[in-house]
């Protein structure tokens, strides 16, 4: 199978979006001859171009990018060719309505915007279909050409009457019988019995609340619908390019889709990565999402978006500081990426993202965000030989999955305060603190390589999972476990007890009484912490209390549970006391942090024979490092210490 090093050729990729086809033609040769002073060696080019490509049905207007495919080659520039189904023309909605995705209220969602297709339309795949072929039958020999991108963030939902059906071919080719889809939904409740599968139908906005397995099921189709258009698309292009790697942009953590298993289905992981300027924790989200991609890919991936400045689709949208962008953007490689690349090129001076960042900016080529694109595009050069292909070494694993976010999502919820990403993020963020460079793991994923796994909050586990989890720790593994994990099994009905039996027993928990949630901004007063978020009145059985509530109805019952190798948390240690118990737990389990004695605000991680630090404030700080260095990016050689000021990186060679 082709993979990203077939695009990069052992170099790491610099680029973006581009999108010519909003500018005059003289704009593009000033392009070219940008792009080449910032070193730039790719552009993704006919992302949102399906009405420019077929501006009436069946009709194909290629002159444009065939004098594009020619300059981007004669410049030494390689082409990710789009396909450029994520955008259908107005006019496909208005012949074919059709192809227009419905919400769950039944509203339609027009075009003038994007997005605007129902994964299930015959109609819309077939004209997908159709400029895709013929995409790739006119480009498919292009020698600019190096990759296929497939659709852009594949997120449209759709609750209208072709997506029903499809949902009833989905729920039969599952379930076989309605006796099984009644039983696993659950549907003795609340008069919900089945007699025919033309009743089912997609989650749309009820009278009260929904039926959590019907949503569960929902979800997962529109994931596996989705994932169907890409792998359409893909098999399209990959017959003509059996060569090229393909790939399709994922937004990052992203509720839609199961990434874990559309992973499996490319050539190449790529994702978009917007973290906020303002957002003090920034780095912390840019790491967690690379570690997150780089486990998908289980290899180096590419970063297809990100941002040079501002984006425009915040409440308020902050610029980034000088030295940012070339902050995060190193540090997205140190986390395993290959290929560095932006939304999107040139600033557009119409449309919805006018005031969304470019590499070239309204400022222009002397603007400082261009001139710091091309830094970064010299030192990416630089860098390349040694770091592109390599591995990212990792003893620590996050657990986390779709399926459980999904079912966690539900309207009867516990608690609404409970936001699966954001108590991921938490416990990311406690071993990032630490030092640690983690991996991201499935929950049936084999587990035996890491010395430590964490599971933040899955509150669905399949048996397998169960089974995992417990085989990783009878084999040695140590493992934290984070509240409510393990409650309900993959058709989302709670397992006996509250918790699986299994999973009691690998905690030593003797019963489960009583989940407590906690308010926003009520915190619970816990042996040398203060837990936030949840709580649990639990008997301990076989396993060593480590710490108790020490406040309100749970005072003097266990909070923290530690039976043997296995770990219960069943509250939310605030920030600190999360990052200092994990770092505690990972010490005895012999994972050690990539650098220890560094100042607060610099991060350090390892990417094959090369030791990246960060710094991720503004002051300027001493780091020590054993030994003699080269620094590749300043050149100069360093002994015992070295010095990062503000944004400053150093990506250290042992000396010979
Ligand atoms: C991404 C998208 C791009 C652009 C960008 C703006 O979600 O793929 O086309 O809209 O956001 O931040």
């Amino acid at each position: 199978m082709p993979e990203l090093n077939d695009a990069t050729r052992g170099r790491l990729l610099y680029g973006g979006d581009y999108n010519p086809e909003q500018w005059p033609e003289e704009i593009w040769h000033e392009d070219l001859r940008l792009m080449k002073s910032a070193g730039v060696t790719s552009v993704t080019l006919g992302v949102f171009s399906w009405s420019t490509l077929e501006p009436k049905p069946g009709e194909r207007e290629f002159g444009w990018l065939d004098t594009l495919m020619d300059l981007m080659h004669d410049n030494g520039i390689g082409v990710v060719l789009a396909t450029p189904t994520s955008s259908p023309p107005p006019w496909m909605g208005r012949l074919h309505p059709d192809t227009l995705p419905v919400t769950e209220e039944g509203r339609t969602e027009w075009w003038g915007g994007r997005q605007h297709f129902s994964h299930s339309s015959a109609t819309y795949r077939r004209y997908a279909a159709a400029i895709t072929e013929d995409l790739a039958a006119r480009y498919g020999g292009h020698p600019a050409l190096t990759m296929w991108h497939i659709n852009n963030e594949y997120c449209t939902f759709d609750y209208g009457d072709e997506s029903a059906a499809a949902f009833r071919r989905w729920l039969r080719e599952k379930y076989g019988t309605l006796d099984a889809l009644n039983e696993a939904w659950g549907t003795a409740f609340w008069s919900q019995g089945y007699d025919t599968w033309d009743g089912i139908l997609p989650p749309r906005r009820p009278h009260y609340m929904r039926n959590p397995t019907q949503v569960l099921d929902f979800r997962r189709f529109t994931s596996d619908m989705l994932l169907e258009c890409y792998v359409a698309e893909r098999d399209i292009v990959r017959r003509h390019t059996p060569h090229l790697p393909v790939t399709t942009n994922f937004m990052p953590f992203w509720t839609g889709q199961d990434a874990w298993k559309w992973a499996e289905q490319e050539d190449v992981v790529s994702v978009d990565i917007y973290p906020d300027p303002a957002d003090g924790w920034g780095a912390q989200y840019n790491a967690m999402i690379g570690d997150m991609t780089r486990s998908q890919a289980r290899g180096p991936w590419m970063l297809m978006e990100q941002a040079a400045g501002p984006v425009n689709w915040r409440g308020v949208n902050h610029p980034k500081p000088r030295g940012l962008n070339r902050l995060w953007s190193l540090q997205s490689v140190a986390h395993g990426a290959d290929a560095i690349c932006y939304f999107q090129w040139r600033q557009s001076r119409q449309g919805a993202e006018k005031f969304h960042s470019g590499m070239v900016s309204h400022a222009g080529e002397q603007g400082r965000t261009f001139q710091e694109t091309k830094q970064l595009g010299a030192e990416l050069t630089l860098l390349s030989d040694a770091v592109a292909g390599s591995a990212v070494p990792a003893e620590v694993a996050v657990v986390h999955d779709w399926e459980s976010w999904w079912a966690d999502q539900q309207d009867g919820r516990i608690s609404s305060e409970v936001d699966y990403p954001a108590v991921v993020r938490a416990w990311h963020r406690a071993l990032w603190e630490a030092g640690h460079t983690t991996d991201f793991a499935r929950p049936e994923q084999e587990l035996s390589r890491y010395k430590l796994v964490v599971v933040p909050h899955l509150y669905l586990l399949t048996d397998a999972a169960v089974d995992n989890l417990v085989t990783y720790v009878r084999g040695g593994g140590t493992l934290v476990s984070g509240f409510h994990t393990g409650a309900a099994d993959e058709d989302d009905r709670i397992r006996a007890g509250g918790m699986d039996a299994r999973l009691r027993d690998l905690f030593g928990i003797a019963t489960l009484q009583e989940w407590w949630p906690l308010d926003a901004g009520v915190t619970v007063q816990c042996d040398g912490f203060v837990g936030t978020l949840w709580s649990e009145e639990l008997e301990a059985g076989s396993a060593e209390t480590v710490a108790h509530y020490r406040s309100g109805e749970l005072d003097g019952l266990p909070a923290v549970l530690r039976n043997g190798c296995a770990w219960y948390l069943s509250t939310l240690p605030e920030p600190g006391a999360l990052r200092d118990l994990l770092a505690r737990v990972a010490d005895r389990a012999g994972a050690r942090p990539v650098l220890t004695g560094l100042p607060a605000g610099v991060e350090a991680v390892r990417r094959g024979d090369l030791l990246f630090l960060f710094q991720h404030g503004r002051d300027k700080v001493t780091v020590s490092v054993p030994g003699r260095h080269h620094d590749l990016l300043s050149g100069s050689t360093v002994d015992g210490v070295v010095e990062l000021g503000r944004y400053g990186v150093a990506v250290l060679r042992k000396a010979a």
